[in-house]
């Protein structure tokens, strides 16, 4: 059995000290497995560990203010993007932590490989008895019970106490236990794509199809013409895009695009896109239908994450961050209809991906990500006593993606995921906002959520019945999963206009979004009861179910300076 993906971190300063390995001061702990995990007792010796380590970067405070600097629409430096060698100066760690570790290594006999070009993530393959010397940790096989799956996972560890200046120690697999289910939106009532009605003049209010999307956000129909300008669609457990189902959906849905207009690929961790109608994901073709079929004319690319190096999706949200950053030509553009609990995470191995959204958006990428289906539950059970967080979303260096549903008005979609994420802080950028709502919503919600936390999602889009062409059967699917491509092909069009003028993409969007909310239809309906509560309320201004509204394509354009 190979088990890997991320390890956890707590953002742990070691002081100077003794320079002996066996020093350890206990990092991270659970009691137990969480909910839906047994254990079926320790792990082999022989089980490899695909263990990645992560390194403090050496000036993460400095990447953020970077980041801020070229996102700020008022700021000297708005949109003069950082290129990867600033970007890997900020993140890489100090020459002292890298010897350390390497010495910490090479103590064991081991040498690792770097996993990010900043060198601030390593990557080393061990057997489970080194992994529980080297931690001090105690490895067990723990069974997620509803899919019969085993990961190596150990309930504590402590990182090695180096006689060296400050470092931290961060490294995966450990007590991070992600669930290895991720949910798609499912196919309801499909139909052979043949006997679909297409009407172009529909609206949205019905079923959701890039026509209606185009007359209900004002989205160009004429095609793009800047060949630079890519957006990237994350793809994970083994959710495939279909070329033939692209060229099916844009025959029905796109009659003015050419039915040849595809999407390129690229693969890392072992990932591949193999073409069978049957293999054909939900998921997948959602998210290149409504980029390929709604982006006209931008070049979309597809990045299937295979499951080398992780247990879940968690490894792959490092690797393709990782992955594409460390390209010359980032994408402007990622879109994400994937995540996880925020409990699901450690706190210390949720900053460290983090970071690497924030460097990637300090390059000029838009990182949009879906904000979650489960609504302020999470998936939690009905009994909940507090509301649940979502990760990505809940990561202040991203835009998260919430979802509505009808016309005139748009109302919030109730599985729309959104609330306070309790491992971020409210960031500068939405403080305004969020204090508005919080006076608006007054006592309720109560003490079921953190009023002190990043509060998402930050924008929404339609996310209901939205039609796609799964294996040649045409069917509606719900979800934010929707919304985040829809949202991802606005920013996408916008940046083509932007470059074909001369100018920089938009890449980190939200300081432009919270500057400009007027540029976003308010969706003041609807909301996300749970827990036996409420839920958050859509309202006048940003909320936490809708985030400050749906794209409004010409206002938009206009507040990007065209
Ligand atoms: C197509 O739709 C019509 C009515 O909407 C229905 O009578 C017919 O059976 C459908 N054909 C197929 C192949 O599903
Ligand atoms: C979140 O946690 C709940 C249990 O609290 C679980 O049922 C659900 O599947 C988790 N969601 C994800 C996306 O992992
Ligand atoms: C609430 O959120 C803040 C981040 O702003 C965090 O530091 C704090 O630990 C959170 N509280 C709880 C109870 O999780």
């Amino acid at each position: 059995m190979t088990a890997s993906s991320l390890f956890l971190a707590s953002l742990l300063s070691l002081a100077a000290a003794s320079p002996a390995f066996q020093n350890f001061v206990l990092q991270e702990s659970l009691n137990s497995a969480p909910s839906g995990f047994s254990t079926s007792g320790p792990a082999a010796d022989s089980t490899t560990l695909n263990l990645r380590i992560a390194l403090a970067s050496s000036n993460f405070a400095g990447l953020e203010q970077a980041l801020y600097d070229v996102s700020t629409p008022s700021s000297a430096n708005y949109g003069k993007h950082l290129s990867k060698a600033e970007v890997n100066a900020f993140l890489a760690p100090t020459s002292d932590a890298v010897s350390a570790v390497q010495a910490w290594l090479t103590s064991y006999g081991l040498t690792a490989t770097s996993a990010s070009s900043a060198g601030d993530w390593l990557s080393v393959t061990v057997p489970v008895s080194t992994a529980n010397e080297m931690l001090a940790a105690k490895y067990e096989t723990f069974v997620h019970t509803s899919t019969g799956k085993s990961y190596a996972r150990t309930l504590s560890l402590v990182p090695p106490r180096r006689g060296v200046s400050t470092y931290t120690f961060n490294s995966s697999p450990a007590t991070t236990f992600n669930n290895p289910l991720a949910s798609g939106p499912v196919l309801s009532s499909p139909k052979p794509a043949s006997n679909v009605s297409t009407d172009a003049s529909s609206s949205c209010a019905s079923k959701v199809t890039p026509a209606c999307l185009q007359s209900l956000y004002g989205i160009p129909t004429t095609p793009a013409t800047q060949t630079s300008n890519t957006i990237a669609v994350a793809g994970f457990i083994d959710q495939y895009a279909n070329a033939a189902d692209l060229k099916t959906f844009l025959k029905s849905f796109r009659t003015d695009m050419s039915s040849a207009t595809t999407f390129t690929l690229q693969t890392l961790d072992g990932g591949s896109n193999p073409q069978s109608g049957s293999e054909a994901g939900d998921e997948a073709n959602l998210d290149i239908q409504y980029t390929v079929g709604l982006a006209t004319g931008v070049p979309v690319y597809f990045v299937s994450v295979g499951d080398q190096y992780q247990d879940g999706d968690l490894g792959g949200f490092l690797d393709i961050v990782n992955f594409l950053s460390d390209e010359d030509d980032v994408p402007n553009v990622m879109t994400t209809s994937y995540g996880e609990n925020e409990t699901d995470l450690s706190k210390s191995l949720a900053f460290k991906l983090c970071e690497a959204y924030a460097a990637f958006g300090a390059r000029g990428t838009s990182i949009l990500f879906a904000s979650g289906d489960g609504g302020v539950e999470g998936g939690q059970d009905q009994s909940c006593k507090t509301y649940q967080a979502a990760f990505p979303a809940g990561c202040p260096y991203l835009t998260a993606v919430g979802s509505v549903t009808g016309v005139s008005p748009e109302t919030a979609s109730s599985f729309s995921s959104g609330g306070f994420s309790n491992y971020w802080g409210t960031a500068d950028y939405q403080s305004d906002a969020v204090a508005a709502f919080l006076t608006a919503q007054g006592t309720t919600n109560k003490g079921l959520f953190n009023a002190s936390g990043r509060g998402y999602p930050d924008v929404s889009a339609q996310g209901e019945n939205v039609q796609i062409v799964v294996d040649g059967q045409t069917g509606g699917v719900d979800g934010t999963s929707c919304s985040s491509p829809i949202f991802a092909s606005v920013i996408g069009l916008i940046n083509d206009q932007l470059i074909a003028a001369g100018n920089s993409p938009l890449g980190f969007l939200n300081p432009w979004l919270y500057a400009n909310p007027d540029m976003l239809n308010d969706v003041t309906s609807g909301s996300n009861p749970g827990c036996g509560a409420k839920g958050f309320t859509a309202r006048s201004g940003w909320d936490p179910v809708t985030g400050l509204g749906t794209p409004n394509y010409p206002a938009m354009l206009a507040a990007a300076g065209l």
